[in-house]
């Protein structure tokens, strides 16, 4: 086992990639507290969970908002002494070009997608240091290209990013700090991105086929990605921003 009685907290493990990482952790003997709003899915993932290992707490809320971050780091300490790390994984899209999305739609894109990094990171930090852990970030490869109608989801995960290498170097060599940037994942929140296009039936199966390795990635291909840098084999990494994405980047 790969994570044996480690802490985690993972954000955003009601669906998708975060689910998958929370399931793989667990796997390899992590401890977890996982976040999400959907009461009801977060219910379901600890039934999965919990044949695996019973000692997982679902903390529900908005990671936007400054107290739920401080809440899921004082439940790991509280439930387990320590903190070994964090996947900070919740995201979300807000489409809409610079003159057609709403400032709130603005505001609560970017409160999710890289406020909420600072938010956890400040609470988490004092805590991963004592254990010499890590941090993950999940950006996207929108932290490097465009997509159309997606100005404030490009523009946050490229925050992401800059804010991960900024850690990096402020918080080594206690701490290992990485992003990963995913190309196009199936996972609900693709088939939302793909409302930007014209045909978005298309534009999901065009995604996948347009790559080297023509197919979408699975929630679990990027999961191993996670494994792997909060595991000690991934000793001398810090600061990077690790694509996965079969091969998109190769084109752009
Ligand atoms: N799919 C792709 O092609 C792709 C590519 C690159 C990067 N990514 C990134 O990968 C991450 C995971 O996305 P996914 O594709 O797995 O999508 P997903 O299946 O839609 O999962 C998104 C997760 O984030 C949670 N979430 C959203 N807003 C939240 C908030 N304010 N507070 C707490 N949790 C919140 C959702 O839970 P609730 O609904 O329960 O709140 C859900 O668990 C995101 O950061 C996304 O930007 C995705």
């Amino acid at each position: 086992m790969r994570l044996k009685d480690k802490v985690f907290i993972i954000t955003g493990a009601t669906s998708g990639m975060g689910k998958a990482i929370a399931l793989l952790f667990a796997q390899e003997g992590a401890n977890l507290i996982v976040n999400g709003r959907n009461t009801k899915k977060g219910n379901e993932l600890l039934t999965e969970i919990n044949s695996l290992t019973e000692s997982t707490i679902f903390l529900p809320g908005d990671v936007g908002n400054v107290a739920i971050n401080q809440q899921l780091v004082n439940q790991a300490i509280a439930k387990f002494g320590k903190l070994d790390g964090i996947v900070a994984n919740a995201g979300v899209l807000g489409l809409g070009s610079i003159t057609e999305i709403a400032i709130e739609e603005w505001h609560s894109t970017l409160n999710t997608n890289i406020n909420s990094f600072f938010y956890l990171c400040k609470y988490a930090i004092p805590h991963i240091q004592k254990s010499e852990g890590v941090v993950i970030a999940n950006a996207s490869i929108a932290a490097f290209r465009s997509f159309p109608n997606h100005p404030a989801y490009c523009a946050s995960k490229a925050a992401l990013v800059a804010l991960v290498k900024q850690a990096a170097l402020d918080y080594g060599p206690e701490i290992r700090i990485n992003a990963i940037c995913p190309g196009p994942v199936e996972t609900p929140l693709i088939w939302d991105s793909a409302q930007a296009f014209d045909n978005p039936e298309q534009a999901v199966e065009n995604a996948g086929k347009s790559t080297p390795l023509k197919r979408l990635g699975t929630p679990m291909d990027v999961a191993r990605l996670a494994l792997f840098l909060a595991s000690d084999e991934a000793a001398w990494m810090t600061g990077s921003a690790v694509t996965i994405d079969g091969g998109t980047m190769t084109s752009c």
